[in-house]
């Protein structure tokens, strides 16, 4: 019987820490794996625009019939200007194929499908390193996995040098995934002035970007981390942008993303839109509507839109304060090493530089998670457990500074 020898499948190494740190009886315990915004009193915040347009939405007491396959036209049209701009030139935004997800892994995983399907795709690049899912779910629509060079030896800067000669030796038709900003794991995105070398080498090779917008409004600002996607925009390249808005409207559990196709024309975004829904319906049917409809009411009424401006923005400030002093706290323990890269990282994460080692004894000893990689989500840092998270990360870079001039 086949099911008495299916083997265990191996933890998630992101949200299976989830799992393993809310079954840690520790009091002090802190939980900075996952990528997700908690303020300075350690909670997940309900923004005020969500709770207004929430009330709102139970006293008008909508019924909860299925939603369009691909998400309500609504939805559609205010996510689009969130991530593409103002759309003065109607004819761009008529190219723009743009269908509601399930979170931004769900459009990642359609966007793969959907290459897969009808892109010719069977080969996917990944940045060295890169957000720990990504393979999975490229993996999971039957992409060959490969990767191109991301960091410099010392780990500090993107090495553009070397994504260039990876992307340069890919075959034609495949799929590079690029993060928008803010890159998961390492907070270290392209400088700006790199892009074009980047966007000349997918033209010139004739591979197909795929833009992963998870953290859009964490790192530069709302309008400023989208200014890949609009550079994409004005090259007149096809591409994908997969958009989470779970995240940037703090309504995780809600799932609410977006895939987004960049077409030559309009008839082509009609014919692949007929495409993904097609592919949609064979997979969950239809979008959940509770957290799609919330966004759209906040992206809708110019007042809450503001208002969510306003409380992202401030979000975004706090991680800057908090990288500050984490920055701050760890020099002052006297450290050979300049903590200064932490400042300069953008978005939720800190590429510590820590290994998997000493990442597994900040868990055991301290009961301080992050991910084996070495990521820390900054924004789990507050004014309360600052200090014992630098202590705890200070003893782990002296450890393995020992351990490596031993
Ligand atoms: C993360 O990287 O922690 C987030 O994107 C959450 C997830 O699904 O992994």
């Amino acid at each position: 019987m086949f099911l008495s020898t299916i083997p265990m499948a191996a933890r998630d190494p992101i949200l299976g820490l989830n799992e393993q740190f809310s079954q840690d009886p520790r009091n002090d315990k802190v939980n900075l794996a996952v990528g997700v915004y908690y303020d300075d009193s350690g909670k997940i915040p309900l923004l005020d625009c969500i709770a207004e347009a929430e009330a709102s939405l139970v006293a008008s007491r909508l019924a909860r019939g299925y939603q369009p396959i691909d998400g309500p036209t609504a939805f559609q049209d205010a996510v689009l200007p969130v991530v593409f701009g103002p759309m003065g030139n109607l004819s761009d935004a008529r190219r723009i194929a743009t269908v509601q997800t399930v979170g931004g892994t769900s459009a990642l995983r359609l966007a793969a499908d959907f290459l897969r399907q009808w892109g010719g795709a069977d080969h996917a690049m990944v940045s060295d390193p890169t957000w720990d899912n990504h393979r999975g779910v490229l993996g999971g629509a039957g992409l060959y996995v490969g990767t191109y060079r991301y960091l410099s030896a010392g780990a500090k800067t993107p090495d553009l040098d070397g994504m260039i000669a990876d992307l340069s030796s890919a075959a034609p038709g495949t799929v590079v995934v690029l993060h928008a900003c803010c890159h998961n794991p390492t907070g270290y995105d392209l400088p700006a002035e790199a892009w074009s070398a980047v966007m000349e080498t997918i033209a010139r090779r004739q591979l197909i970007p795929l833009l992963d917008n998870a953290y859009q409004g964490f790192g530069d600002g709302l309008e400023d981390d989208a200014s890949v996607v609009r550079t994409f925009l004005s090259s007149g390249l096809p591409f994908l942008v997969a958009t989470s808005l779970s995240k940037n409207f703090s309504l995780y559990g809600e799932r609410v993303g977006a895939l987004s196709v960049v077409c030559p024309d309009t008839e082509a975004a009609a014919r692949v839109r007929s495409q993904l829904k097609g592919l949609i319906r064979t997979n969950y049917s239809n979008p959940p509507s509770h957290g799609g409809r919330l966004v759209t009411t906040v992206l809708s009424t110019p007042a809450l839109r503001e208002h969510w401006q306003a409380e992202l923005e401030s979000i975004r400030l706090r991680i800057l304060r908090v990288r500050q002093h984490l920055a701050t706290a760890l020099q002052s323990y006297g450290i050979d090493k300049d903590f200064s890269f932490i400042t300069r990282q953008k978005g939720m994460f800190s590429y510590s530089g820590l290994d998997a080692v000493q990442m597994r004894r900040l868990r055991e000893d301290h009961g301080i998670y992050g991910v084996d990689t070495g990521r820390i989500c900054v924004a789990a840092l507050n004014s309360r457990n600052l200090e014992q998270i630098a202590k705890a990360m200070a003893c782990a870079f002296q450890a393995q500074a020992a351990a490596l001039s031993s």
